[in-house]
């Protein structure tokens, strides 16, 4: 080979290179994995991206690398006419319009079972944190308030041997039922689809219709995914039907409760206490809540441990290597997302956090 045609085949080669974008520093030492195939792009802060900054950045590559912070759905991807592939950093994908990218044979993956576990201790530990008033006690404390022992100071409720309420018995779900064996507590869950009778017995979980699962639970958790159908599924009328004295607990998507019938549940004592990690307008959180005392309030952490969030960014660098034809797993990327139309279960595992 001439030094020319040489010159021209690595000319040839370098240009055909997919490249892909990453929307924001994820960790390093993972994300360079994806340079042995693809020429990256790195957005090289954490910011919010609008629609123009996504559609932007989509126009040249063949594969992003995104977390629910990017809302990728029809007009992000009208100008994208390489983007083969979008991987999600993350289970819940309601940041992405699946219909939209399959329709346009874009593959879509997230991010499963890697935050099972971190994520049903993190939903347990805040549904103890309101059922024992764990930060309200704190603040009390830092503030000046603890003028002595009190023998009926800040009285809390117990999760052993209540009743736990599991809306949405996926895989994170039954993660808090298998914790809630430990406490002796007595698991009720209603779901989308009843679940076989032997997983049923594993988790020693009952099914019950939704008005049921309101009305008995003393500690209800949301592990629900998020969609049109399940948007504030948790409206005044459900905070009705639940007892004065329980607690609700969401760390799936904050779209799920009706923030405003929320606050005003448990400023009038209807409902006892309650724990957020996720928000509707996130990050803006609705001061009604911020004002309560009777409420945990956390920054979307569920799935935050380090060795969880290095096990994600893993997980959707190797799906979007493969997805877009790389590496051993060439083609089959590990977890996509299964299409609606095809079953699967890509509804249950969609939002929970
Ligand atoms: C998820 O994975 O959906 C979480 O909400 C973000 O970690």
């Amino acid at each position: 080979m001439s030094a020319t045609s040489r010159h021209a085949y690595r000319a040839a080669s370098v240009a055909e290179r997919p490249r892909v974008w990453v929307s924001q520093p994820l960790f390093d030492d993972i994300v360079s994995r994806l340079h042995a195939y693809f020429d990256v792009v790195q957005a090289p802060d954490v910011r919010e991206h609008d629609e123009a900054a996504i559609a932007a950045a989509l126009r040249e590559v063949d594969g992003a690398l995104v977390t629910l912070n990017e809302r990728i759905g029809e007009r992000e991807i009208a100008n994208a006419p390489k983007l083969r592939a979008v991987a999600n950093v993350g289970v819940g994908y309601d940041n992405l319009d699946v219909g939209a990218l399959q329709s346009r044979g874009i593959v879509a993956t997230n991010t499963p079972d890697v935050l099972t576990e971190t994520t049903a201790d993190f939903g347990f530990a805040l549904m103890m944190a309101a059922a024992r008033r764990v930060t309200e006690s704190e603040r009390h404390l830092r503030g000046g308030k603890w003028t002595g022992w009190n023998f009926k100071g800040l009285l809390g409720a117990d999760l052993h041997r209540s009743t736990l309420g599991i809306l949405g018995m996926g895989r994170i779900g039954q993660g808090i039922a298998k914790r809630a064996s430990g406490f002796d507590m007595q698991v009720l869950y209603h779901n989308r689809s009843r679940l076989p009778a032997d997983v049923e017995g594993a988790y020693k979980a009952s099914y019950v219709d939704f008005d049921t699962l309101l009305a008995r639970a003393d500690h209800l958790v949301l592990v629900l995914p998020y969609s049109p159908q399940t948007h504030h599924i948790v409206d005044a009328a459900a905070l009705a039907k639940m007892k004065p004295t329980a607690t609700l607990t969401n760390i799936a998507r904050g779209g799920i409760v009706d923030e405003a019938a929320l606050a005003e549940a448990l400023g009038s004592g209807r409902l006892a206490a309650a724990a957020l990690d996720v928000f509707e307008g996130e990050p803006a959180v609705d001061p009604r809540l911020l004002a309560l005392d009777n409420i945990v309030l956390t920054p979307h952490i569920a799935s935050g441990s380090l060795s969880t969030r290095r096990a994600m960014v893993t997980l959707a660098v190797d799906n979007l290597i493969a997805a877009l034809g790389a590496g051993p797993d060439a083609g089959r990327p590990p977890t996509p997302i299964v299409p609606v139309t095809q079953g699967g279960d890509a509804g249950k595992r969609a939002g929970a956090a």
